[in-house]
This record gives structure tokens, C-alpha cells and sequence, in this order.
């Protein structure tokens, strides 16, 4: 009688227990209607989310403190929603949940920035566990084999194709070749914009084709366009919503011209060492933000934005600046330093996984 006695305060405990903890993390999640896009910076002590030293795979060129920036106020920002709060991070969690799965990042550097964090962030979690790294050209493949959880990032910056032809290299508006490549994963993460915007050297294409029209260029808001609805089509012909959840990384703004954000006199992002205060952005929206919320706006099926535009925005301190690339090349105001901002780009992907 007593071992039974005993036995149901246990139960009771457990059940108790439980209940409560559910009850907190619905708390901490999501309340209904609330933008956790609209916010500000914080200060929060218990950041970063982990030591870039302890993350032995973290690339040189996002490894700031590695390479001698000096401040270290940048790392401590939290993302505060408004109305809310985000769920607290728990790798261990997200591994149990993505048990099994695979998920693919497709996009630019901006794109493997936002991998790369996430890689970190679990391995932090769980850094007794085995993993594996392995990069074979354009795709670089991480995986938890005691998890069995497959984290891919394949490299491309434009979504749509690039042929090589007589005429020279040809950026196509309305083929999307590498998609073959995007099927039958569980989570694909898409972005892409910076290199759009590309010109002279840096442009690795000579002629932009549409259908049967040849162009020397043209405008590259409206270039952006036309690929996202390449894109669009591609994911409501492919995808099936019941096997894999499609999210798109929103645009990544850089910090290049400081007279956006009220500073004239300064040199790009150098020497920043606190976000924007306040609500808003004093540089508006970003026009090629616009493009992508009318391309997602037009989809049937749905995709998740991860709407990052303007809470990186406010971070003007977030870049490596003159601590990317071990130093070595001049000014980077469009990456950012790990750990950083697109740690809470996860913490975003982490909330919507979560959810449901
Ligand atoms: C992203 O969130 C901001 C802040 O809530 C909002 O102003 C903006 O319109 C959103 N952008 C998109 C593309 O939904
Ligand atoms: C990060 O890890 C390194 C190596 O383990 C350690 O020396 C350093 O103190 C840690 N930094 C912080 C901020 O905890
Ligand atoms: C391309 O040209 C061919 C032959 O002139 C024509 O039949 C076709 O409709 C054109 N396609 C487009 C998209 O303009
Ligand atoms: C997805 O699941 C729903 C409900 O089970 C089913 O009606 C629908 O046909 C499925 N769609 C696809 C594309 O498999």
C-alpha cells in the first residue's frame, strides 16, 4: 500500500510536471497575431548563444573575434518582439524534431552564413555528439549521424540558371535547372539577392536571356523579379506541402552607406558598435523586399518568410568590417560575424519549426 501510495504522488509529480512545462514553453512560443519581425535590440547577458572557438568548423571569415575585433558589446544583443517573445533555443530539441530529415539552405554567402550559424548552434547543443562536415563543389553537407539529421547548403546565387554559350555567359531568366537538385528534401531555406545587384568583375554573367530576347542588361529590381517568378513557379510545380516545408531567408541588407542610417561622416559599417535604437529603420524598406513580398504575395503554396530584412537592418554593427576574411580584404558590410545576427535568423526558422 505505501509503494503504491508512493507511486502515484511520483505520477502525480510527473503528470504535474510535465503539464507545466508545456504550459511555459506555450507561453515563450508564439501568441496569435504576433509579428515577431517588429522589435528592437536588447542587451541580454546570457548571449551569445555559443563561443566561435568552440565551434571548430566556423569559417574564417565569419570568425570575427578570431580575427582581432576588439568590441565585444555585439554579441550580447537579443531580439525582442514587440508583443512576445521568441522561444528560447534548444538545439537538443530541434535535433530530436528533425529526426530523420534533411534540410537544404539554396543561396548565396548570405545563405551559408545562416547554415554555417546553425551548425554552430547545435553542435554547441550537443557537443559531445559525432558529426560530419563534408563539402564536394557547389554543396557542403553536415550531418549528426546519431540524430540522423542532414543540414546541406548548395551555393547559387541566382536560383535561376547561368549557361555558358557562344555569345558568353548567360544568366536565364526563366530556367531553373538546378531545382532537380531540390526535390525530396524535408526543409528547403532559399535566398537570394546580392548578387544581382553585381556589375563589372564582379558580374558572372554577360547577357541576361528571357524567353527568346537577349538583353546586355537591364534593371535589376526588375532582373530580381522576373528570376523570384521562375523560382515561384518552380516550387508550385514541385513541391509537395505535405512532405516539405519551404522557406524563403528574407533579403539581408547591407551597411555601406552610413548616411542611410544618419551617420554621413562615417566609413561604411566601420567602427559600429551598437544597432539602431528605436522601431524603425531610418533607411526605409528595402526596394528589393518589396519585390519579394509581391512574388511570395502571388504563390498558392504557401512559403515562410523569414522576414529578417528589418531587424538586420538595425544591426549596422553586426559586420565584420574590417575582422573578415582573417583580416585580409578590406571591408565586408554585407556578411556578419558568428556569433550574431543570423544566429536569430535560427532562432526565427527555430520559432516557425516549433509551431506546428
Ligand atoms: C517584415 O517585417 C517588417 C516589420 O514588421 C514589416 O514592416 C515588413 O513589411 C515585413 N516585410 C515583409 C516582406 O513582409
Ligand atoms: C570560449 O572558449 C575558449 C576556449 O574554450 C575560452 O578560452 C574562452 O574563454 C571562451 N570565451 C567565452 C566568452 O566564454
Ligand atoms: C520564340 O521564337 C519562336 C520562333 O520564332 C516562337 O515560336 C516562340 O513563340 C517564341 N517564344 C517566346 C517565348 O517568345
Ligand atoms: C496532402 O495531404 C492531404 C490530406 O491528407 C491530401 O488530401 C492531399 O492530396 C495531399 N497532397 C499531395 C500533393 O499529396
Amino acid at each position: 500500500m505505501a509503494i503504491l501510495i508512493v507511486l502515484l504522488i511520483l505520477l502525480f509529480i510527473h503528470i504535474h510536471g510535465s503539464g507545466h512545462h508545456r504550459e511555459a514553453r506555450g507561453i515563450t512560443a508564439t501568441k496569435r497575431g504576433c509579428d515577431l519581425f517588429q522589435g528592437n535590440w536588447v542587451i541580454d547577458d546570457s548571449y551569445p548563444l555559443y563561443n566561435s572557438s568552440e565551434c571548430p568548423f566556423i569559417l574564417n571569415e565569419f570568425d570575427c573575434i578570431r580575427n582581432g575585433r576588439p568590441d565585444k558589446n555585439y554579441v550580447k544583443y537579443r531580439w525582442q518582439p514587440k508583443d512576445c517573445n521568441l522561444p528560447r533555443f534548444n538545439g537538443e530539441d530541434l535535433l530530436r524534431r528533425l529526426r530523420g530529415k534533411s534540410i537544404l539552405f539554396v543561396g548565396d554567402s548570405l545563405s551559408l552564413n545562416q547554415w554555417q550559424s546553425l551548425t554552430c548552434m547545435l553542435h554547441t547543443a550537443v557537443p559531445t555528439a559525432k558529426y560530419t562536415s563534408v563539402r564536394t563543389g557547389g554543396l557542403s553537407t553536415f550531418t549528426f549521424p546519431s540524430y540522423d539529421v542532414k543540414l546541406m547548403l548548395s551555393r547559387n546565387a541566382f536560383l535561376v540558371d547561368i549557361a555558358s554559350e557562344s555569345i558568353g555567359r548567360v544568366l536565364k531568366l526563366d530556367s531553373i535547372e538546378d531545382g532537380k537538385k531540390w526535390k525530396g528534401n524535408d526543409i528547403l531555406i532559399f535566398d537570394s539577392w546580392h548578387w544581382w545587384l553585381h556589375i563589372g568583375r564582379k558580374q558572372p554573367w554577360d547577357f541576361i536571356q528571357e524567353g527568346n530576347q537577349t538583353y546586355k542588361d537591364m534593371d535589376r529590381l526588375v532582373a530580381y523579379e522576373k528570376g523570384l517568378k521562375t523560382w515561384a513557379k518552380w516550387v508550385e510545380d514541385n513541391v509537395n506541402p505535405n512532405k516539405t516545408r519551404v522557406f524563403f531567408q528574407g533579403v539581408s541588407p547591407d551597411h555601406l552607406n552610413a548616411a542611410k542610417w544618419g551617420q554621413p561622416k562615417a566609413r561604411f559599417c566601420e567602427g559600429q558598435m551598437v544597432p539602431v535604437s528605436g522601431l524603425t529603420y531610418p533607411g526605409g524598406s528595402h526596394p528589393a523586399e518589396i519585390v519579394l513580398q509581391k512574388v511570395l504575395g502571388g504563390m498558392t503554396k504557401h512559403v515562410n518568410l523569414l522576414n529578417i530584412t528589418t531587424l538586420s537592418q538595425m544591426r549596422k554593427d553586426g559586420h565584420p568590417s574590417v575582422y573578415g576574411y582573417g583580416g585580409k580584404r578590406s571591408m565586408d558590410c554585407s556578411h556578419w560575424c558568428l556569433p550574431g545576427v543570423p544566429d536569430t535568423w535560427n532562432l526565427l526558422l527555430y520559432a516557425a519549426l516549433i509551431q506546428n
